[in-house]
């Protein structure tokens, strides 16, 4: 058995890295490409989910910021900043610990999930909260970073759009070929852009023979890319997409429009129930903001935008550990009960 090395490793010939950057990892990447059963069954679909709480703070970002930390130490930098709806800031935490850099992160006043704010704290991150929602956080850390000696790791980075890209890869190399759809929560919209860029990129130098279509999923109160203009004041549960003005809006439509996809908005009553459903029918235990996807497969395969019969792999981008909150809100409360075998049989509807 031999460790899987981390992802710049396994992909480094189709990275911007040399034989002399200094490689930081924790080892992310080649996360489960988890057949859904009972959604294949549902849709009339083959679908699989890419479980990117795999990685090793619980998120997609930690392919970005293997790469995004690495380039920076490569610089020589000594500080990192950035905005964050909880993951990134997780992510840039740890893996600048892993650097010995410093980090900044810039996160909006009581919205992030309390799991991500602990990643962040835990790991020693200077965590400052902001009067204002991400948009926000982002305009000021791009503006911090222009005055003062530190590197910004958020997606508009490019070298974390090249990281993010190796889960196309991930996935083509594990089904033998693309799948048909590919569906994805949208917030700042950097993944939907790596994952394009990744599938193209697979499509054209032959690996596979062609890329899916491209379906991303925004928050219904937090839609600016399906509304066709910037949301002021974003509203939805899933506050890790509570976005108002994404950084890669129009990177976003050119993978919509380029892979024949589309870019739609679900209801937070969307996302809870589709959250819901591939906690009990998958065992897949994943954050609100990233059932989004499996929401819109379920919503354009009833509406038929979606054809049955298709292959499609859902992203499910975080862990649902991080923000355990509407995990607890749903269930019923637990009872409690003495140290009594047949109380507990009772309770349990045994006896
Ligand atoms: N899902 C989760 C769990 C996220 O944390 C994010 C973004 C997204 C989906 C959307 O990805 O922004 O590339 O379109 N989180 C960022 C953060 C904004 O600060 O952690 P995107």
């Amino acid at each position: 058995l031999t460790q899987w090395p981390g992802l710049i490793e396994a992909y480094r010939d189709r990275l911007p890295v040399s034989a002399t950057t200094p490689v930081v990892t924790l080892f992310e990447g080649n996360t489960p490409l988890v057949p859904a059963r009972a959604l294949s069954e549902q849709t009339g679909c083959e679908v699989y989910l890419k479980v990117e709480g795999a990685n090793p703070t619980g998120s997609f970002k930690d392919r970005g910021m293997t790469m995004a930390i690495s380039k920076a130490a490569e610089e020589g930098a000594q500080a990192v900043i950035c905005a964050s709806t909880g993951n990134t800031s997780a992510s840039a935490a740890a893996y600048a610990v892993r650097a010995g850099m410093t980090c900044a992160v810039l996160v909006p006043s009581g919205k992030i999930a309390l799991g991500k704010l602990a990643q962040a704290l835990v790991h020693g991150a200077k965590l400052l909260q902001v009067d204002g929602n991400f948009d926000d956080c982002l305009e000021l850390a791009q503006k911090l970073a222009v005055d003062y000696p530190v590197s910004l790791v958020n997606s508009v980075n490019a070298y974390r759009i090249q990281g993010q890209k190796t889960a196309s890869f991930e996935i083509c190399d594990v089904l033998g070929g693309a799948p048909d759809v590919h569906c994805i929560p949208v917030g700042n919209a950097g993944n939907i852009t790596a994952y394009w860029l990744g599938y193209r990129e697979y499509a054209d130098t032959g690996v596979v023979d062609a890329a899916p279509r491209m379906f991303g999923f925004q928050a219904a109160g937090a839609a600016p890319i399906v509304m066709g203009a910037p949301v002021a004041r974003p509203t939805t549960i899933a506050t890790a997409i509570r976005i108002g003005n994404p950084a890669s809006w129009s990177r976003a439509e050119a993978a919509r429009d380029e892979s024949g996809g589309l870019i739609d908005a679900v209801t937070d009553k969307q996302i809870l129930e589709a959250y819901r459903l591939i906690a009990r029918s998958e065992a897949v235990f994943v954050e609100p903001a990233s059932a989004a996807s499996v929401a819109g497969l379920l919503m354009t395969v009833a509406d038929g935008r979606l054809p049955r019969g298709s292959r499609v792999v859902c992203t499910v981008t975080g862990n649902g550990l991080k923000d355990p909150d509407w995990a607890i809100s749903g269930a019923p409360k637990p009872i409690t009960v003495p140290v009594d075998g047949h109380a507990a049989a009772v309770s349990l509807g045994l006896a």
